[in-house]
Order: C-alpha cells, then structure tokens, then sequence
C-alpha cells in the first residue's frame, strides 16, 4: 500500500485528480491539505470535502493557507468558475474541515510515514513550503513529491513564460524545487501535449457513465466556456489529472531528465517560470516525453 498526501487548492482539476485517487484501492491517502489558489481556501476547502463525500470516503481534509508567502493572492474564478467547480449548482457549502492546520499535518505525516510518504501538490506550493521552512530536516524524509507546476518552455497559461501554480506563489515553488528533496514535476508543457481532452476525449469519458466519470465532465462547464469564448472551441486541459495519473502510475513518462530547477521571482513577464540549470542539486526531474494513451487508460479506469 502506498501512502499518499494530496495538497491541492481544489479547482475543477483537482477534483478530478482528487477522485481519482480517493477511488483507487491500492492508495492510502493520509490527509487531504488545502492551499489558497484557484479559489479562496475555504472555497477548495468545501470542494475537497464534497469530492472525499462523493467517493465515499471519510480521508481527512485540513485548512492551509489562505495567501501566497510575499504576494497578494489571485484566484482563477473566471476560469473554474464562482464555486471552484464549474457553477453545475453543487452543494459546496457546510462540510467540517478535521481540527488542526495543514502544516503541521504535513510535518506530521512525513514522521508518522518516515520514507514512506508521497506528496501529491496539486496547487501553489505555500503550504509545502511553510512546512519544509519549519521543520527542514522533514526533506529527506518525504519519500517523493509529485508537482503540478511551472513551465520550461512555454507558452504558459497565464504568461507566455508562466503557469498558474508557480506564478501565483514563485517564493514557496522556489523553496519546494531548492530544498533538495526527490521530486518529479509535471509542468504545464507536458499538460499541453499529453492531457488535453477535445470534444472526441469527453465523449469517451462520458460514456463510461459512472458517478465520477460524469462528475469530473460536469466541471469542466465553465473551462470549456470560457475555451469556447476565447479560442472558439472547447478543448480544455487537465493538468492535475495528468499529475495525478503520473504518480500512480510513473511508467507514462516516456522521458525525462533530472535538473536543479530555480524558479522567475520577478514581478514581470517572467515570473515563476521554470529555470533548469544542469549544474548544482539536480532533484528534480522534468517529463520530457509521456503517453497520453496511457495516461488516459489510467485517467478512465480510475473513474470507474
Ligand atoms: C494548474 O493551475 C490551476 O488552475 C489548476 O488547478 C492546475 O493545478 C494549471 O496551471
Ligand atoms: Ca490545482
């Protein structure tokens, strides 16, 4: 069994990467941390909790951070939409977060699983960051980290050198990809190539006619608008799904290649975009070539 600890700042995609793993048998999963992002924390709070409901599971879900360490926080509503997960008219209000902050919990749980615990980071990394800040001898322990985040060579989705997650808190990804620790990073270059779902893709999920399957197509209500208003059609990409898949299953990296990754902490173009350097503590390694059939086998049958 493996052991599993998802932080995630819960947007449509993450939801979707969340069920996929709260479905999953073979998966322990620990806790269930949340990170201001996409959405206001207490927002990917509810929808964390609703997701764990909607799967039947009782995994614990704790409250993170509400801001990026240095910046203000900006969200991406006009994207997920109001609620984080497409404005379907889900019930995201009222459900309890487990007493006790998401940093201690990740310190925690790193001891508790001392090289046995793997970090699924599925939004910006403030969380990670601020518990690896107090209590750094928590790096070697952690036995890996999968990140959603940053790109190398770009375009990103919120500059043409930047993604979401890095480029809303640079501070913490730069502290996560320096802290020396072993960590594979699925980057918004590997998304754009290997997990885009055109209208032939959603078909396909959508006819596996299960509760999940429907669900993670429902929320994408509002990023497939907002594709259609902005580049005419509706494909959309689901990054933390792809992440997701890659951690239960590494064998989609076709290729990849270890670097010592510095992040953009400017307040420019350029901010929180990925620098891979060859020189220095190369811990982390960058998907240069995955399998999109793969990933998308393991994105349907952990739907089911
Ligand atoms: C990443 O940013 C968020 O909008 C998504 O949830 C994903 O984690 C993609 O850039
Ligand atoms: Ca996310």
């Amino acid at each position: 069994m493996r052991n599993f600890l998802i932080d995630t700042d819960t947007g449509s995609d993450d939801a979707v990467a969340l069920a996929m793993a709260l479905n999953n048998s073979n998966i322990n999963i620990e806790a269930i941390t949340v990170v201001a992002g996409n959405i206001p924390v207490e927002q990917g709070l509810q929808n964390a909790l609703y997701t764990v409901d909607l799967c039947n599971k009782k995994t614990p879900v704790y409250l993170g951070e509400d801001k990026p360490l240095k910046r203000p926080l900006k969200t991406s509503e006009f994207f997920h939409g109001q609620d984080g997960l497409g404005d379907i008219g889900l019930d995201l209000k009222g459900r309890k977060a487990r007493d006790g902050n998401a940093i201690d919990i990740i310190i925690d749980k790193v001891y508790q699983f001392e090289n046995n615990l793997e970090i699924i980071a599925i939004g910006p990394l403030t969380n990670l960051a601020l518990a690896i800040k107090r209590d750094p001898k928590i790096i070697s322990k952690i036995k890996n980290c999968f990140i959603m985040g940053g790109t190398a060579f770009g375009p990103g989705n919120i500059t043409p050198f930047s993604e979401f997650n890095f480029w809303v808190d640079p501070e913490a990804a730069e502290i996560v990809l320096q802290s020396g620790m072993e960590i594979t990073l699925i980057d918004w270059d590997a998304t754009k190539k290997y997990a885009w779902f055109d209208s032939n893709t959603i078909k396909s999920i959508n006819n596996l006619n299960t509760p999940l399957s429907k669900f993670s197509m429902d929320i994408q209500n509002n990023p497939k608008k907002y594709k259609k208003k902005k580049y005419g059609n509706e494909m959309i990409e689901l990054a933390d799904p792809l992440a997701m898949a890659i951690a239960l299953d590494p064998s989609i990296i076709i290729k990849s290649k270890k670097y010592n990754v510095n992040i953009d902490l400017s307040n420019k173009e350029r901010r929180g975009e990925n620098i891979l350097n060859e020189e220095g503590k190369k811990n982390t390694t960058v998907i240069l070539k995955a399998s999109r059939k793969k990933f998308l086998d393991i994105f349907k049958k952990s739907l089911k």
